[in-house]
């Protein structure tokens, strides 16, 4: 039984929580690829509202095993809250399994992140401060911690005198081996029983005929290597990096499912062509609630962008689209898309910039579509309907789910869910 791949085919943000929560009821593991704590994963069970950060989106369904892969950076501390926050609201946690090549992150890359932010000043990336790139940093410098270390306090003890001798040149207040390793002592017990081989996991229920999820966090346009680099995240959302990031062969990935919004949002800096200037905007945001899961900053809104969209298409390798939050957009009377950029040059192109300069200056050439101006409930009207098609046109791929609201239940499946993932 082949993967599936689910991937932010924006900038983050897309629902992909909620298509994950979805699916998932019909899977056997469902798995986190990459990222750490800077994920926010929304989930609206019957009223009730889960926000998850490390913890893959499949745990809400009963019986799920639910594993936090080697391309993840897990904050430990954090983690133990939200796995206590999930048991206390009566979600069991039993099925969750953490690889033990994850990277930890520590009190310095918290900081580092802060201080680095500071000194960047107007140039600042806007990043969740959550110690994403400093602890990335570290991995590819080799002189990260791994969640293997917390098995063994000797060796824990040991990592952190290796690592504090360089770290503590650049911390304000100065940490002590020791010290730390004493701290993080009540936090390391409670991880180690989640600790296993996750890619042998992942292997033997694939080759066992299971069906497995692999969750992407953030988006495709936070994609280190192909996203709006610099204002991009610290590892590779998109789906090629699900192999790696779990450790299992690409040829078991067979599907990979994008996440878009009807329109788009961007939470940080960085270039934006779509994004609404005027009173729209704000429009959008309210009716959208578009505050960040992880911070709380207002999320900046634009209108869909069908030429980032073709691009996350093509890097992803897509073979399906969700659609999500398509309700958000049913008080406009016309609806502005973006089919095609003009660059500085005076040309236009429905191919995304491969240079940075010529994205940073695309103006968005947009169609109108006309709006639906009623609820969604049930069948969608026939303009939210065209809205769709010419989504699915200007893409060549089939929109497989459409969100019209966020709870598990609202969602449109055109050809319903068997056969999806
Ligand atoms: P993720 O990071 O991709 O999982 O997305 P977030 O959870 O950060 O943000 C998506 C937000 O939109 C969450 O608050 C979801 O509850 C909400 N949401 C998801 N799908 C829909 C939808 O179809 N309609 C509406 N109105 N809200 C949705
Ligand atoms: P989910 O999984 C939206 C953004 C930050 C910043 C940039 C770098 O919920 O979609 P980082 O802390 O990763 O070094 O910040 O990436 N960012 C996200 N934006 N959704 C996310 O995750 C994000 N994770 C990081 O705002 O611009
Ligand atoms: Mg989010």
């Amino acid at each position: 039984m082949p993967a599936t791949v689910i991937v932010g085919a924006q900038w983050g943000d897309e629902g992909k929580g909620k298509i994950v929560d979805l699916l998932a009821q019909h899977s056997d593991f469902v798995c986190r690829y990459q990222g750490g704590p800077n994920a926010g994963h929304t989930i609206v069970c019957d009223g009730e509202t889960f926000k998850l950060h490390h913890v893959p989106s499949g745990i809400l369904s009963d019986g799920k095993i639910c594993v936090v892969g080697a391309g993840c950076v897990i904050d430990p501390g954090l983690l133990v809250e939200e796995i206590d926050e999930l048991e206390q609201r009566g979600v069991t946690t039993a099925g969750l399994r953490v690889s033990g090549n994850a990277h930890l992150i520590m009190p310095w890359h918290v900081a580092i992140d802060s201080a680095s932010e500071r000194r960047l000043g107007k140039l600042q990336i806007g990043t969740t401060r959550r110690g994403i790139g400093p602890a990335y940093a570290d991995k590819a410098a080799r002189l990260g911690i791994r969640v293997q270390d917390i098995l063994d306090p000797k060796i824990l003890r040991q990592k952190f005198e290796t690592a504090l001798a360089e770290k503590n040149r650049f911390l304000d207040e100065p940490l002590e081996a020791g010290d730390l390793a004493d701290r993080m002592e009540t936090c390391a017990a409670r991880l180690r029983p989640y600790v296993a081989d996750t890619s042998l996991l992942v292997e033997r229920a694939l080759k066992a005929g299971q069906k497995v999820l692999l969750e992407g966090a953030q988006g495709t346009l936070l994609d280190l290597d192909h996203g709006t680099y610099p204002f991009v995240t610290s590892s590779n959302p998109i789906a090629g990096a699900a192999a790696t990031g779990i450790g299992i062969g690409p040829t078991r990935i067979e599907s990979v499912i994008g996440v878009a919004k009807a329109y788009v949002t961007r939470v940080g800096e960085g270039p934006f062509p779509t994004e609404i200037e005027g009173a729209d905007q704000e429009r959008v945001r309210e009716l959208g609630a578009e505050y960040g899961t992880t911070t709380g900053r207002e999320r900046r809104c634009g209108w869909l962008d069908l030429v980032g969209l073709r691009f996350a298409a093509r890097v992803n390798g897509m073979t399906s689209l969700a659609l999500t939050k398509l309700d958000v957009l049913s008080t406009f009377a016309e609806i502005p898309v973006c089919v095609r950029y003009r660059l500085p040059d005076g040309s236009e192109t429905d191919e995304f910039p491969a240079h940075q300069s010529d994205f940073h200056h695309a103006r968005p050439i947009y169609e109108l579509l006309p709006g639906w101006e009623e609820p969604l409930d049930g069948a969608l009207p026939p303009a939210a309907q065209r809205y769709v098609e010419f989504v699915e046109a200007a893409l060549e791929l089939e929109v497989c789910m459409i969100g019209t609201g966020a709870d598990r239940e609202q969602v449109v499946t055109p050809r319903g869910l068997a056969g999806i993932a």
